[in-house]
């Protein structure tokens, strides 16, 4: 049977964070080898806060900042998949399931494909979803704008719930 459509929801979620030397760049939980990071309050994971965004957005539940305020000193330096689980989590006390996770990091550089399926193993572990359930995707700026000139690192994601 077809599921009410009123049952399902869709999040979407973004975030950048800043490029700088001597941090670690840390994406979906994995840390990819890299001459630079991601400046950031916590560990900066820009894929995982997208995607906490994108739960949070689907269920209506306010934002990242709202749960996790980046002055709080407990969240320095966190492992960002703390604040993806208690998303979903948040999400489950009102009633609704992950369907699926669809995301893109847009980054100049290094090639992350060779991460993809690390990441994909490491969110959907996180979030105790099938591995199909979880879409990462890469894409460069074209050397153009902020993240193009290598200053910066962007993250998109789709979340759909069902109750
Ligand atoms: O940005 P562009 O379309 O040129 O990216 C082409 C492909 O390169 C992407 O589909 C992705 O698979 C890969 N890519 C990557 N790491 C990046 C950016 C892109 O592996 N940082
Ligand atoms: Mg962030």
């Amino acid at each position: 049977m077809i599921q009410p459509l009123s049952l399902i929801r869709t999040g979407l979620g973004w975030d950048v964070h800043r490029i700088a030397a001597g941090r670690p760049l840390i994406l979906g939980g994995v840390t990819v080898p890299c001459e630079f990071g991601l400046e950031g309050h916590s560990d900066a994971d820009v894929l995982a806060h997208a995607i906490t965004d994108a739960i949070l957005g689907a269920a209506a539940l306010g934002d990242i900042g709202m749960h996790f305020p980046d002055t709080d000193p407990q969240w320095k330096g966190c492992d960002s998949l703390v604040f993806l689980r208690h998303a979903q989590q948040l999400a489950e006390a009102r009633g609704y399931r992950i369907v699926n996770v669809d995301s893109t990091v847009i980054l100049e550089r290094p090639k992350l494909k060779e991460y993809r399926q690390l990441i994909r193993e490491r969110l959907a572990g996180a979030l105790s979803l099938e591995l199909d359930a979880v879409s990462v995707k890469f894409k460069t700026a074209e050397r153009v704008g902020p993240v193009g000139e290598g200053r910066s690192a962007e993250a998109q994601a789709v979340v759909t719930l069902a109750r």
